[in-house]
């Protein structure tokens, strides 16, 4: 377990090199990524490279001892690139509009200009510091999907897009027609080279077309990355290739596609300025208490779809350290929190954490954005932290091996993300929100979870719980029959076909073979319009999402709706749950299925998370007063102690 940090020493006086590489070292980080946005230094005009001050910094690092994290700096192509080749520059889909220079990530992944350009500039860098004794990882570009850069309504991306069709359709325009239903509002194509991007129409456009855009764009990113990660793995042997990833389930990107030539996944952990945006919904009292924390399954949810992405330990690359300057409010962490997110990443499956960054910069887009150190050079707020950090994790021996094991899975793909988005039936469904729901009831009872893809092995699992998979491969449902784990499915799984259209059986489809039910019809609801949902003779909420079940003989009612009718029906080991719920059912519900499943459950006192890595098991306290663990969790502690204060973090090797 590592610390490392976030440098840009070309926004500092070389002057200052020497000290800040002194002063990481003491502070116990052992790795600096640099180079991310360096295009403009590194490459001042077409062929004109300027490599010296780049070879200083890392000498400088390096003779402190230092790892450096090389990058590549395709996130920022220079003026002079763009005005070489405009049409390097993507198309907003909203407006049609160009995206200007000015900002980053200004490129479309259709230009082949840019892509040629962008292996190009990798090639140089790589070829330069592949084999440097002191650069021991990559970093592929920088959060290569953020910012809606995935999609754009450019005449390139027109033109690859028809290309990619007629490959997916084997050039034959009759069977695209088919498949999405462009007879309906006489939207045929009689050759591929007529066919639109799904944007700026008058109204909503066919949903197959918007899918197939969507996997499109997806596999144009996984296509420009993959070809940088080999470019890299040639010139720079035995060194890591990673990508800082931003939240999984906010992407237009297939993740999972993303990830699989890389050594391992990244994430880059923003919790106050990530929360701020998406628990917008919630009422000020319920957000209030975790305006300065963020919510105490938030973090973990994102860490845990690291783990789950490559399927073993991650990296944390970007850690906030104090007050971000993008979300629409931006508090300063309390103290204490810093830590606690780092050791919490820890505790999930990391291998190292870096602070994003050593020190605030005066200017230009981020000169809001807290460092380690003010942009002065004096140590901010979490220095202090990081300090900690360094001198705990000397006092512990941890076995970096140790994975997380977990009983428990979600399944969970960017299919899933983009038909609930295309297909939105009412506001109420929000896709990131009912995943997350179901994960923080399962962690609030201190089960591990790990996120798999349909395709992953689910033999290790007691229960695999799907909230949202419309499109179901048979070769999931006869795995999950095969490892007779105990499956959950949410509404709107098995409702559609690769094609997003209705299946025939109707919903949930395959899933008939598991449980037989048929969903009759679905309606939505606004999210303050909740109903009574009976369930172990108590009341809960049916809320936003409800649908009509039909049962097959044999089929049991778990739950109710206020009318009678069946909310939840379990056949054998597989349960159909056919409505969105409140938080408090989804806990009652799991605490008597990990009962049955003889999952061991915990009763923590609100706000305190636990999990086990390895031969330890760490406990967080998200609560801003002390609180005190189950006895269940009594013996060694390596870290604090069964009483946590205020923010605090304890390491027990249980009895
Ligand atoms: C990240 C990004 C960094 C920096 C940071 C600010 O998403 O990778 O370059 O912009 O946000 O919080």
């Amino acid at each position: 377990m590592m610390l490392g940090v976030c440098y840009y020493p070309e926004h500092w006086p070389e002057s200052m090199w020497q000290q800040d590489a002194q002063e990481m070292r003491q502070l116990g980080l052992q790795y600096v990524r640099i180079g991310e946005f360096a295009w403009s230094r590194i490459e001042t005009c077409d062929g004109e490279y300027s490599f010296e001050w780049l070879d200083r910094a890392i000498e400088t690092l390096a003779n402190e001892g230092l790892q450096v994290i090389m990058c590549t700096p395709t996130a920022t192509p220079p003026k002079w690139l763009i005005d070489k080749y405009p049409d390097i520059l993507p198309v907003d889909i909203k407006t049609g509009t160009t995206r200007g220079f000015g900002s980053r990530r200004h490129y479309d992944f259709s230009s082949e200009n840019y892509f040629r350009e962008a292996m190009r500039i990798s090639t140089v860098i790589a070829e330069r510091y592949g084999k440097h004794p002191s650069v021991c990882g990559w970093q592929t570009d920088n959060e290569i999907a953020c910012h809606d850069t995935t999609h754009s309504g450019s005449l390139v991306a027109k033109l690859a897009f028809q290309q990619w069709c007629k490959d997916y359709y084997q050039n034959d325009v009759e069977k695209l027609n088919t498949a999405w239903g462009n007879v309906f509002w006489s939207m045929e194509y009689q050759n591929f080279e007529q066919i639109e991007l799904p944007i700026l129409a008058v109204t909503e456009t066919n949903p197959a077309h918007q899918l197939a855009y969507r996997r499109f764009s997806s596999d144009q990113v996984v296509k420009f990355h993959d070809a940088m990660v080999d470019i890299i793995r040639t010139h720079a042997p035995n060194r890591f290739v990673t990508h800082n990833f931003i939240p999984l389930v906010d992407t237009q990107t297939d993740n999972f596609a993303l990830a699989k030539n890389l050594d391992f996944v990244s994430y880059d952990n923003y919790p106050l300025g990530r929360s701020d945006m998406f628990f917008k919904h919630m009422p000020a009292e319920q957000f209030k208490p975790y305006m300065r924390t963020g919510h105490p399954d938030f973090s973990s949810y994102s860490f845990d779809q690291s783990r789950g992405v490559s399927n073993k330990n991650f990296w944390v690359m970007e850690q906030q350290p104090g007050p971000v300057n993008w979300a629409h409010h931006n508090p300063r962490p309390e103290k204490g929190m810093v830590r606690l997110w780092s050791w919490q990443a820890f505790a999930h499956g990391a291998d190292c954490v870096c602070y994003f960054r050593w020190r605030q910069v005066p200017f230009a887009q981020e000169q809001m954005h807290a460092g380690i150190k003010r942009n002065d050079n004096s140590k901010a707020a979490a220095w202090a932290e990081v300090e900690q950090m360094r001198d705990e994790l000397a006092k512990v021996d941890f076995t970096i091996s140790d994975p997380v094991q977990a009983k428990v899975a979600i399944v969970t793909g960017a299919n899933s993300q983009w038909v609930t988005e295309i297909e939105r039936q009412g506001d109420s469904y929000n896709h990131q929100r009912v995943e997350f729901a179901y994960y923080s009831a399962l962690r609030q009872l201190g089960l591990a979870v790990d996120f798999v893809s349909v395709d992953h092995d689910l033999t290790p699992y007691a229960l695999v719980v799907a909230p949202c998979l419309p499109i179901v491969p048979q070769a999931f449902v006869d795995k999950c029959q095969q490892a007779k784990v105990h499956l959950v499915i949410g509404p709107r799984s098995g409702s559609k076909t690769d094609e997003l259209s209705l299946v025939p059986t109707l919903a949930p489809g395959v899933f008939q073979a598991l449980v037989p039910v048929r969903v009759l019809s679905t309606e939505t609801i606004r999210p303050d319009c909740s109903e009574v949902l009976h369930f172990n003779g108590a009341k809960f909420e049916s809320q936003c999402w409800r649908e009509e079940l039909e049962l097959a003989d044999g089929v049991n009612v778990v739950a109710t709706y206020h009318d009678g009718n069946p909310a939840v029906a379990r056949h054998q080991n597989t349960s159909y749950v056919a409505t969105l719920t409140c938080d408090i059912f989804l806990l009652e519900y799991f605490k008597t299925l990990a009962t049955e499943l003889d999952l061991t459950i915990l009763t923590l006192p609100k706000d305190v998370r636990v999990v086990q890595r390895g031969q330890y098991t760490y406990l967080f306290n998200y609560a801003g007063y002390p609180q005190t663990v189950p006895s269940e969790l009594q013996g060694q502690y390596v870290l604090g102690s069964a009483s946590l204060a205020a923010y605090d973090v304890a390491i027990v090797k249980l009895a």
